[in-house]
């Protein structure tokens, strides 16, 4: 009998392994995940084995992550409460599919993974496998063993043999991959507080961000980025090199507190350089190549969409139906922006596409050529007859 675990060579999923063997019977295939994460996975072989895993796997799944996660979740422009761009929502369901896929592989019964019973995590996971493979028994040890802090798992770890890392661990819950790394808990528990000092990592604040500005020009072809500073990039190296460059501005440094699936508020600081960019740049070739009726539309359709990728929802019919929709309004999504980043700040200068709807002829505070002012007397007539309709009976009604 087989699990197949979702496995980072941290404490908690390192005890996780002989938990299973003790508690289930299960032989223990780990499975480790390259999303970019930025650590070297493989001495994770020794470590999985060390720690009773029978085998461990490296998936690279890097640039699966970048073209079919994030690219459409940042087409959509879907951003949770006005300031989340997801990062760890958008990776769950992809770790989902792959302990699936060796699943399949080793025929094991049952995956399993570390995400406590009190977060979104444990959320995306479960509907991934659900969606792709229901008849898959799941296993979520937090939600089972009495293990209550970092020192109950240490003793577990310590009496079985198991190597605990010797690194003193930052007092932060972090999830890093390409898109974004996230903290949560420690000082961070307490929302009336400014975050310390030493929590960002990707990000210098902006106080430290050098005295003059950095401009980068970015090139898409239907909402998808190709181009940076007239380079033709592959996806990986292109949110990497954007990581650079926003990192080094101060860009994209979130405080939230944030509403979870499971009910209860939390507080998170996430750092989004490269993805921070990107979102503005896309924004203002929108603004620029996308009609008012479809623009305004696109907006509902990016706060479902972002509700849908936080709460887990990935592998639905609802995502795929509002990605055709997202599709059909990139078709004129490209062009180039031109961002100057400053201290934190990504502001546009200058956005051009030869799908652009804005006329100069038609805009102009100059000489009217094309526009009849006088039409705007008759638009207005008939555009406000409701509200005159209803002024004039409600004082006739006595109403007012
Ligand atoms: N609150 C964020 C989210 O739900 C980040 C979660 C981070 N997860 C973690 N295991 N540290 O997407
Ligand atoms: C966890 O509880 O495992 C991390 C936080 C979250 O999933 O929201």
């Amino acid at each position: 009998k087989k699990v197949v675990l979702a496995y980072s060579g941290g404490l908690d999923t390192s005890i996780i392994i002989p938990w299973l063997k003790e508690n289930y019977g299960y032989e223990v295939i780990a499975m480790a995940a390259d999303l970019g994460q930025g650590e070297e996975l493989e001495p994770l072989h020794e470590k999985a084995i060390k720690s009773g895993a029978s085998k461990l796997y490296i998936e690279d799944v890097r640039e699966e992550f970048v073209t079919d996660y994030i690219y459409p979740t940042l087409k959509a422009g879907a951003i949770y409460e006005g300031k989340y761009l997801l990062g760890t929502s958008m990776a769950r369901p992809l770790i989902g599919k792959k302990l699936v896929e060796i699943a399949e592989q080793e025929e094991a019964e049952a995956v399993a993974h570390g995400a406590t019973g009190k977060g979104n995590d444990q959320v995306r996971f479960e509907l991934a496998v659900k969606a792709l493979k229901p008849e898959l028994k799941i296993i979520a040890p937090w939600r089972e063993w009495d293990i209550r802090s970092r020192d109950d798992a240490i003793d577990y770890a310590e009496a079985r043999g198991i190597p605990v890392p010797v690194t003193k661990s930052r007092p932060y819950s972090m999830d890093r991959n390409l898109w974004h790394l996230s903290h949560e808990g420690g000082q961070l528990e307490n929302p009336g507080l400014e975050p310390p000092g030493d929590v960002l990592l990707l990000t210098v604040p902006p106080e430290k961000a050098p005295d003059t500005p950095t401009y980068v020009e970015i090139y898409f072809e239907q909402g998808i980025p190709k181009k940076v500073d007239g380079r033709e990039l592959p996806p990986v190296e292109l949110i990497m090199e954007l990581n650079k460059l926003g990192g080094a501005n101060g860009i994209g440094v979130v405080d939230m507190v944030e509403n979870r699936l499971v009910g209860m508020k939390s507080r998170g600081v996430y750092e989004t350089p490269g993805g921070t960019i990107l979102y503005l740049a896309h924004r203002e070739l929108e603004l620029l190549t996308i009609d008012r009726a479809t623009l305004h539309y696109k907006e509902l359709v990016a706060s479902r969409y972002a509700e849908l990728v936080y709460d887990g929802v990935w592998f639905s019919p609802l995502r795929e139906a509002l990605d055709a929709f997202v599709d059909v309004t990139q078709r004129t999504v490209t062009g180039t922006v031109r961002m100057k980043l400053y201290k934190g700040n990504c502001t546009p200068a200058g956005t051009t596409s030869p799908y652009s709807l804005y006329s100069e002829e038609l805009a102009t505070f100059g000489r009217d050529e094309v526009y009849t002012q006088a039409d705007a007397a008759g638009f207005i007539n008939l555009f406000g007859l409701p509200l005159k309709v209803r002024a004039l009976m409600e004082r006739q009604a006595g109403l007012r």
